[in-house]
This record gives C-alpha cells, sequence and structure tokens, in this order.
C-alpha cells in the first residue's frame, strides 16, 4: 500500500472540518468531525450525534466508519479527525476507546493512519497500532 500523499492528506483533513460544521453536540458543545478514506479512494465523511439519554451518542469517526461499512466498503487507508468547542478546531483530537476498537475490526494495525490537527495546524499522525497495541479480537 502507498502511503498517503500531503494533498490526501490536506484533503482528508478539510473534509473532516467540513463535517465538523454537521455536528450535533447540544449536550457537550464539542464538536467532532472525521473523514475516512477506502482504499479505492472514497472519502466518507462522519460528525458525532449526541443524545439526550447520552449513551446514544455517537463519534465522529464510527459515524464514518458505519456509514462506508452499511454500503459495502471494508477496506481503509486512513481517517482525518478534528475537533473543538463551537465548530472550530481546537486541540489535538484522538479518538476514544471504543472508535479504535471499532477500527481494529476493519483496519490493518499497521497500515491504516489516523490523522489529526489542532488549531495551530500541528498534524499528528499515528498508525492504528500505535494507538491501540495488543488490540482484542476473536
Ligand atoms: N467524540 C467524538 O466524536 N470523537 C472522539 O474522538 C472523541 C469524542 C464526541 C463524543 C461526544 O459527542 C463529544 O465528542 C464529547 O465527548
Amino acid at each position: 500500500m502507498t502511503d498517503l500523499s500531503p494533498d490526501t492528506i490536506e484533503k482528508l483533513i478539510l473534509k473532516a472540518h467540513e463535517m465538523q460544521e454537521m455536528s450535533y453536540a447540544p449536550y457537550s458543545g464539542f464538536n467532532v468531525g472525521a473523514a475516512l478514506l477506502t482504499v479505492d479512494n472514497e472519502i466518507y465523511g462522519g460528525c458525532n450525534i449526541e443524545n439526550a439519554a447520552f449513551s446514544p451518542t455517537i463519534c465522529a469517526e464510527r459515524t464514518a466508519i458505519f456509514k462506508a461499512v452499511s454500503e459495502g466498503k471494508r477496506d481503509f487507508r486512513a481517517i482525518a479527525i478534528v475537533g473543538g468547542k463551537k465548530k472550530e478546531i481546537g486541540d489535538l483530537c484522538f479518538p476514544c476507546g471504543v472508535c479504535r476498537q471499532v477500527m481494529a475490526e476493519f483496519c490493518d494495525p499497521d497500515s491504516f493512519r489516523i490523522i489529526t490537527r489542532n488549531r495551530e495546524g500541528e498534524t499528528v499522525i499515528h498508525t492504528l497500532r500505535e494507538l491501540l497495541p495488543e488490540s482484542f479480537g476473536l
């Protein structure tokens, strides 16, 4: 698998930022956007969607992954994530443990890249294995 080009990284961050606009987060006020890149270079966006009962809330990353899987896509190269208040990019936003486990279901731990950027424009990229070593699987 080829690595991600700088252009691809910018495209994914831009899409994640666009998706942050769609975030429904009236309870936390924390807006997250994600952009998932498939091996055939399609991009699926996602945002966090909260609920008054709290536990039905879904993160932006899982929204994007479930959208893609529900349309027959199961092979992914990377995901970009941005998060912050007022639909703006804040600190680096790393995926929660539940989303990391969902990524482990579908993504190769050594080639799948998790990209995040903060308000200063610092971009950090990890493999899934770096963020979820020794993951559970059956
Ligand atoms: N959230 C995400 O969407 N992705 C993350 O990586 C971390 C947390 C959402 C869930 C909730 O709607 C809000 O951010 C605050 O936890």
